[in-house]
């Protein structure tokens, strides 16, 4: 099959095409690059620079690539963002994919993954959430990714498109250091950042009803994560018209303390955190049940939290220099 992976530019996007190709998939890229970088793109991948809110360039690569399955990546991701930006995310991540089903659909594609987010459960009140447990986000980010699979779901009953829908928990690592997360908005690289600027890492609230009183989510390395939708391609391909909605995750709870020990231990660091005010909105635990995905897609994590430590590490110094300008602005660090 050949498939387009939109938002195959960007941080996930790029462990997917490489998971895909390496499977021996024809990938083809679409990414606006917004947030994406070509560099990213692998030699022999054809990149197509597009919105998927342009439904007629989208329709062109469809055809132009001869596409028969599409993993969509393709979003806004900001949770704090999309509480002040909330048409903006509205817009990109559910209108630009209404825009995208409706030239998939046209055009005799076969299968869609969709990429996800634990985010669709908000604060669940179990120890592991199972894909049955009700969904409830608490921002627009989680909001647009419920209302996403709303519509690959309708899309798939409607047409017999089939049709994957990944629900990501908290995704780290790279497989090599110029694929890394360049982004600092989740806890690893807030951790680095703290720490290349000499200041102690932040545990925002110790008081949660958790074993140490931090919040505990599933952390998953990237490469298994890509891997999940090599599983799901293959999962799809093999019975036409599916529905699946699946957790990616490793089905272990680690604790916001745990994670900066660790971080600490392996990066040669000794500073104890800081415990600041609860972050609005933090759910005390998110924790996958990944049996629906060794059931159905035949899919495990293999890669421990060790590993996207230091592989997440390892991309962190390659931008050592910009650390070490940032240091220096007036007003950065709190
Ligand atoms: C993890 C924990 C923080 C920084 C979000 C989205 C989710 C997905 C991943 C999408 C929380 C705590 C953090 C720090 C801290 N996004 N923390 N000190 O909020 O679980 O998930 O990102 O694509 O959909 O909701 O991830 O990494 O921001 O935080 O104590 O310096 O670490 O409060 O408990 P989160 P996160």
């Amino acid at each position: 099959m050949t498939w387009l992976i939109t938002g195959g530019a960007g941080y996930i996007g790029a462990h997917v095409v490489r998971a895909m190709t390496g499977a021996g998939e024809r990938t083809v890229v679409y990414d606006d690059l917004s947030t994406g970088v070509p560099d990213r793109v692998p030699d022999g991948v054809p990149l197509v620079v597009g919105s998927t809110l342009d439904g007629e360039r989208v329709a062109r690569a469809l055809r132009d690539h001869e596409i028969t399955g599409v993993v969509h990546l393709a979003a806004k991701k900001q949770v704090a963002e999309s509480l002040s930006l909330p048409l903006h995310y509205y817009r990109e991540n559910v209108e630009g994919l209404r825009v995208l089903l409706d030239a998939v659909t046209s055009a005799g594609v076969r299968s869609f993954v969709l990429s996800s987010s634990a985010a669709v459960y908000g604060m669940p009140d179990v120890n592991l959430v199972t894909e049955e447990t009700p969904c409830a986000p608490l921002s627009p980010y989680g909001e647009t990714k419920l209302a996403g699979e709303w519509l690959v779901r309708a899309a798939g009953t409607a047409t017999g498109l089939s049709t994957a829908c990944l629900r990501y928990f908290n995704v780290a690592g790279a497989a090599r250091p110029d694929l890394a997360d360049r982004g600092v908005s989740n806890l690893i690289p807030m951790i680095f950042e703290r720490l290349a600027d000499g200041l102690p890492p932040r545990v925002f609230g110790d008081d949660y009803p958790t074993p140490d009183g931090t919040c505990v989510r599933d952390y998953i390395h990237v490469v298994d994560l890509a891997e999940a939708h090599v599983a799901a391609a293959h999962a799809l391909a093999s019975v036409p018209g599916r529905n699946l909605t699946v957790n990616i995750g490793r089905g272990e709870g680690v604790s916001v303390r745990e994670m900066i020990d660790r971080v600490n231990a392996l990066t040669g660091h000794d500073r104890p955190p800081v415990i600041t005010a609860r972050r609005p909105g933090d759910p005390a635990r998110v924790v996958a049940s990944a049996d629906r995905a060794a059931a159905e897609l035949n899919w495990k994590a293999h890669l421990g939290l060790d590993d996207m430590i230091t592989s997440a590490w390892s991309g962190r110094q390659r931008t050592l220099p910009d650390a070490h300008r940032r240091r220096t602005r007036p007003g950065h660090g709190d």
